[in-house]
């Protein structure tokens, strides 16, 4: 894989705009008719195609084909210029980097020249919501009388940030969360074109986990691939750091035969091997969600495999449709709980002692259990030893020694140290973009990643001699590196310094309770 599989993968007609039908058909007709706007606002989360469908929306405007519904063609000189970047008349502008008046005067001035290649000048203004208030005032003024020859297209994932002023001018359209079968499908297609292979199974749950953003299920894919070998469940499980079915299923066992004990032993042996706290959380929820699902006779809406349906469905008859609600709601607040900044083990491992500990509702689960319920304590000091004993991986070099350069610069430019890497390491570059936590610890970096697996695709020599040479070319400093599994426990978080007094409250079973 040379490039980054979602830059890949960008549609380049709008037949292959996945999830987005009604902002499609829209546009798609105004093209037909000859009518489009001169603003338009596209607003919805991360990755859902707002930018793809404005240069959809650039290219057809400027495509040169008679046939207005065969816009765009992708055959014109337009449209090709526009696919290999190289279009005068798409000018693209991210507002986080310039959101000042100045910016916007500057576009101002620029957009009475008329377009060089093509009809229409298209202006897109990514994440517009960071503009300043000046910058939107004057980009008001410019958006009152736009000359013909320009069309807008700002696009935000915060669209209650955008002023009211703004709105009004703008024809609006919201991008929506892909579901998950559809972002399946569109994964299929990718993974038969790129010859990997990979199963349905790991597919689903990638789309799970990217909650409706096709670009994260493109990257959480290209990060599988880039282990270079079968895309399998398990595998997919251990990168991405969610729990296996079995961990949900043993836990959601051990609530129904009262044994807390071995609910907790559960949580903590899939968190030792990696899974993260709050996804494990959010498995749970998605599975009670199946349960209520087959309670309510809708067996077919469950995504599973056999065996695990099997054991839903027994599952399904011995909890009451309340039980089954109310562990979704202890178990939901356990996967949102800000609290759990830093320590959200804690989290998990109260809400797994509420659900066991309160008192039963239903008669239906009271009949089978008469046993009264061994009440279960959770107290941070009990559930978590092992973490002051156990020297947290910061430990082995001793906080003193002294990072010869701030772990901050690292990691602040992290993001672009991977995308600078040339293509013959695009494994390489995707193996950073999964590492969860950087250190420096005197003269090594230290890198946390998510699994064994992970760890042992990163840590060959040559890889390692390239991570090294890019911290010298970048920071003019050589380091040493060191790899680590990063687990939910014991660990300070990447952006607290390593050596301060939040990390030893953290390393003394404090938790953070804001960032
Ligand atoms: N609706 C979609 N259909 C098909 N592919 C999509 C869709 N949305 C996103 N993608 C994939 O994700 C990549 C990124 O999408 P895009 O840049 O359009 O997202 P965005 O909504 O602009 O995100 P952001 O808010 O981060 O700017 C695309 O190159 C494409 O591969
Ligand atoms: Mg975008
Ligand atoms: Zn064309």
């Amino acid at each position: 894989m040379t490039q980054a599989l979602y830059r890949k993968y960008r549609p380049k007609g709008w037949d292959t705009v996945i999830g987005q039908d009604h902002v499609v058909q829209t546009l798609t007709n105004s093209i037909k008719a000859d009518r489009v706007g001169h603003a338009y606002l596209f607003a919805g989360p991360r990755g859902t195609g707002k930018t793809t469908v404005a240069r959809l929306l650039a290219k057809a405007v400027n495509c040169l084909n008679e046939d207005p519904a065969q816009r765009p063609d992708n055959t014109c000189e337009n449209c090709k210029a526009v696919n290999e970047n190289r279009f005068m008349d798409m000018i693209e502008i991210d507002a986080a980097s310039n959101n000042g008046v100045d910016d916007v005067r500057d576009l101002r001035e620029k957009i009475n020249f008329s377009p060089s290649q093509g009809k229409y000048k298209v202006y897109v203004i990514d994440e517009v919501h960071m503009l300043s208030g000046g910058a939107f005032n004057a980009l008001l003024k410019t958006l009152e009388e736009p000359p013909p020859h320009a069309i807008f297209v700002l696009a935000t994932t915060e669209i209650h940030k955008i002023p009211a002023t703004v709105l009004s001018r703008c024809q609006r359209h919201e991008f929506r969360r892909v579901p998950v079968d559809e972002i399946v499908t569109n994964l299929k297609y990718i993974v038969a074109a790129e010859n990997l292979t990979a199963d349905d199974e790991a597919l689903v749950l990638i789309a799970r986990q990217s909650a409706g953003g096709m670009r994260d299920a493109q990257s959480l894919l290209d990060q599988l691939a880039s282990t270079g070998t079968k895309i399998t469940l398990a595998l997919a499980q251990t990168v991405l750091g969610t729990a296996t079915s079995k961990t949900v299923l043993d836990i959601i066992s051990s609530v129904l035969d009262r044994q807390p004990a071995r609910g907790l032993e559960t949580i903590h042996r899939a968190l030792d091997s990696g899974a993260d706290p709050r996804s494990l959380a959010r498995q749970i929820v998605e599975y009670l969600r199946g349960l209520m699902l087959i309670q309510m006779g809708n067996i077919d809406q469950v995504e599973a495999t056999r065996e695990v349906k099997v054991q839903m469905d027994a599952h399904a008859k011995a909890f009451s449709t309340t039980d089954v609600l109310r562990m979704m709601k202890i178990f939901n607040n356990a996967a949102t709980d800000l609290r759990g900044g830093w320590q959200p083990s804690l989290s998990i491992e109260l809400a797994l002692a509420e659900v066991v500990d309160a008192p039963t509702v239903s008669p239906q689960i009271a009949a089978p259990r008469q046993t009264p319920l061994q009440p279960v304590s959770v107290s941070r000091t009990e559930s978590q030893p092992e973490v002051k004993s156990e020297a947290p991986p910061q430990g082995e070099s001793p906080a003193s020694e002294k990072p010869i350069i701030n772990s901050g610069d690292v990691i602040k430019s992290w993001k672009h140290l991977a995308a600078s890497l040339p293509k013959t390491q695009a494994n390489l570059s995707a193996l950073l973009n999964s590492v969860k936590m950087i250190d420096v610890q005197g003269k090594t970096l230290v890198l946390g990643l998510a699994s064994d697996v992970l760890i042992s695709k990163i840590d060959k020599p040559d890889q390692i001699e390239a991570i090294q040479k890019l911290i010298k070319d970048n920071f003019n400093v050589e380091l040493s590196v060191r790899c680590i599994v990063t687990n939910a426990k014991g660990k300070v978080p990447a952006n607290v310094a390593q050596d301060g007094m939040v990390a030893a409250a953290i390393q003394h079973g404090g938790e953070i309770v804001d960032m």
